[in-house]
C-alpha cells in the first residue's frame, strides 16, 4: 500500500466513515479482513447522526487515512477524563487490512491524544469473545485491567447482537 496522507475528519466525510466502518466491522465485506463483528453482531455499528455528533464534540474527533480520495481507515480519540484517552471505531478497509495500517492508526492516534488531550494512558474496551484482537491490542502494549462493561442490549444503534453474552472488557496503555 502507498503511504496513506492522515488528517482530522470533516463533516462532508460522513457518509465515507459510515460505509468504511460498517464495511470493516459487519455483514459479508467485513469478512474479507483478519478480524470482524459479523460472527457477533448483525444491524449497524454506527451511523450518520452517532458520526456527526462525534465530529462536533471537543472532546471527540476522528482521524481518517486517505489513498488519494478514497478513506481507507478510520479511528475515533476521545478524552476520558484527566490525562486519559479514549479510541475506538478503529476501522482499516477490509482488502488492505493487514498491512500495517492499523498499527499506524493507533500509534498516531495515542501520540494525537497526547498532545491534544494530554493523555498518560489510553483505554479501550474490546468484546472479550474477539481473542485474536485482543492478542494483537496486547502486542501493542495494550493489557486488560479486570474490568468488565456491559454490552448495550436493546439499542438498536449498536447493532443486532447474535448471541446473549456480550460485554466488553476493557484494557489500557500507559504512554511513554
Ligand atoms: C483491527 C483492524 C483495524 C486492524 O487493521 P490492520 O490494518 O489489519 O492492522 P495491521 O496490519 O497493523 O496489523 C494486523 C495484525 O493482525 C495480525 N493478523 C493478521 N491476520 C491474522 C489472523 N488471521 N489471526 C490473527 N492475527 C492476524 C497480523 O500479524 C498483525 O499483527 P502485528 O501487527 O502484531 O504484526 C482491522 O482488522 C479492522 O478494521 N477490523 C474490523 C473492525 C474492528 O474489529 N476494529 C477493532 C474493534 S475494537
Amino acid at each position: 500500500m502507498t503511504e496513506p496522507t492522515i488528517r482530522d475528519a470533516i463533516v462532508s466525510d460522513i457518509p465515507s466513515l459510515h460505509a468504511l466502518v460498517e464495511s470493516a466491522y459487519r455483514g459479508e465485506a467485513s469478512r474479507a479482513g483478519w478480524t470482524t463483528e459479523a460472527d457477533l453482531l448483525d444491524g449497524q455499528r454506527t451511523d450518520a447522526e452517532d458520526l456527526a455528533s462525534i465530529l462536533s464534540d471537543p472532546e471527540q474527533g476522528m482521524l481518517t487515512a486517505w489513498n488519494g480520495d478514497a478513506l481507507v481507515g478510520c479511528i475515533l480519540i476521545a478524552r476520558r477524563g484527566e490525562g486519559i484517552g479514549y479510541f475506538g471505531m478503529l476501522s482499516v478497509s477490509p482488502l488492505l487490512q493487514n498491512a500495517g495500517l492499523g498499527r499506524k492508526l493507533v500509534r498516531i492516534a495515542e501520540q494525537t491524544m497526547a498532545d491534544r488531550f494530554g493523555a498518560l494512558r489510553v483505554r479501550i474496551s474490546v468484546i472479550p469473545q474477539r481473542d485474536t484482537l485482543i492478542a494483537w491490542y496486547e502486542r501493542l502494549g495494550y493489557v486488560a485491567t479486570g474490568e468488565a462493561l456491559p454490552f448495550p442490549y436493546g439499542d438498536r444503534r449498536f447493532g443486532l447482537p447474535k448471541r446473549e453474552d456480550l460485554s466488553f472488557i476493557v484494557m489500557e496503555k500507559t504512554l511513554r
